[in-house]
């Protein structure tokens, strides 16, 4: 039985103004005209089988807005996990966990971020599939992804022997230096971690108990001392607060001795900033490069991104810009410092 578990959790302040700390960039239309990346996350998984409904783990503000994204697809969720102040990834599938034994006796974890695009669900659900029986013969799954730049926000893995579908894993490095994600990508021997996971519950906590016995200690005494209402579980602030923040890839991955990672191609995406999603929308875009959203006029103008919200957007002889207008913010961006919008948002929190 795989019982999926959404990764809902970040602020997406590289999406700016469109991502904000109330809306954050999981809950918003991005990739389509009709469902946020949470929505795409929670149906990509029908036709998989055996599959029950996901467990999500956000923080609390969001809570209202993943229950009526969920409820208006008819997927209710098995339970919404509630964090007051995120502890990162290796604490939340802590708790995801903790919640899916209570569901069933010892399922097998299908973790996803719910900001990610995946344009062949049918390529990754068979992907999927091909973990079952790596996890089932005792191994935590990642799915890889053949690397296209030395990209340092990423995990690399580096693969071992064939082992089923895949391979064993010889080294996980998480966000490496971009002299060594260089030497990575050269070396043709890495895999992107996709930041997508397949293990059995029991086993994630038995590698936290031997890799970060402190983030289990407090997450248990955080679950234990849980409140429920409707589906909503609140975990204990205080407790959880407590807990040392880590990622899954920190704090087990780079540590494990039973990862396996499996090759996968089905247009991933994990549109960490606005150069991302230009790439995945450029692609099917014209022959000028440029990708558009909304009431856009371009004029002898390459390789742009342009989303209009509120008003009509024109541009004439400019290459390599991102702008974005919402109703109350615009920005315009050299393509290449994409990923530097968040430091605009951090000049505006300390403005607050
Ligand atoms: N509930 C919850 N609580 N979710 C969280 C928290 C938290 O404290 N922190 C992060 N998340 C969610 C994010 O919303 C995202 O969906 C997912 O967990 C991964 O976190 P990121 O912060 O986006 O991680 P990353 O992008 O830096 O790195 C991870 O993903 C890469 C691929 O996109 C790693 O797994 C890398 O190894 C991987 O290459
Ligand atoms: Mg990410």
């Amino acid at each position: 039985m795989i019982i999926p578990v959404i990764l809902s959790g970040g602020s997406g302040s590289r999406l700016w103004p469109v991502s904000r700390e109330h809306y954050p960039k999981q809950f918003l239309k991005l990739n389509s005209d009709t469902h946020s990346l949470l929505q795409e996350t929670v149906l990509r998984l029908q036709g998989l089988p055996d599959c029950r409904e996901p467990l999500i783990v956000c923080n609390e503000q969001h809570r209202f807005l993943v229950a009526e994204q969920l409820n208006s697809l008819g997927v209710p969720p098995a339970r919404i996990l509630l964090e007051k102040e995120g502890r990162n990834t290796a604490p939340a599938l802590a708790l995801a966990a903790m919640a899916a034994l209570e569901v069933e006796d010892d399922p097998q974890l299908l973790v996803m971020p719910a900001d990610h695009v995946i344009e062949r669900p049918e390529a990754f659900l068979a992907a999927v599939s091909d973990g079952f029986s790596m996890v089932a013969s005792g191994s935590l799954v990642t799915f890889g992804i053949q690397p296209a730049t030395a990209n340092t926000g990423y995990g690399y893995i580096r693969k071992g022997a064939p082992q089923g579908a895949g391979f064993s894993v010889s080294a996980f490095v998480e966000k490496p230096d971009a002299e060594r994600a260089q030497q990575y990508l050269e070396s043709g021997d890495y895999l992107w971690n996709s930041g997508i996971f397949l293990f059995r519950a029991r086993q994630y906590l038995a590698e936290l108990a031997e890799h970060a016995a402190d983030i289990l200690q407090s997450c248990e005494t955080a679950y234990h001392n849980r409140s429920e209402d409707l589906d909503f579980l609140r975990v204990d602030n205080a407790a959880f607060g407590e807990c040392r923040s880590d990622s899954i890839d920190y704090a087990v991955m780079e540590r494990t001795r039973h990862a396996a990672v499996i090759p996968m191609d089905p247009g991933w995406n994990d549109i960490g900033a606005w150069d991302s999603l230009h790439d995945l929308k450029a692609k099917h875009a014209n022959a000028e490069g440029n990708a558009i959203q909304g009431d856009v006029l371009l004029h002898a103008s390459r390789n742009n991104f342009v989303r209009s919200e509120s008003r009509l957007v024109a541009a004439v002889g400019v290459n390599n810009l991102i702008i974005v207008e919402t109703d109350d913010a615009v920005l315009v961006a050299d393509r290449d410092h994409a990923q530097d919008t968040k430091q605009i948002v951090n000049v505006l929190k300390s403005r607050k």
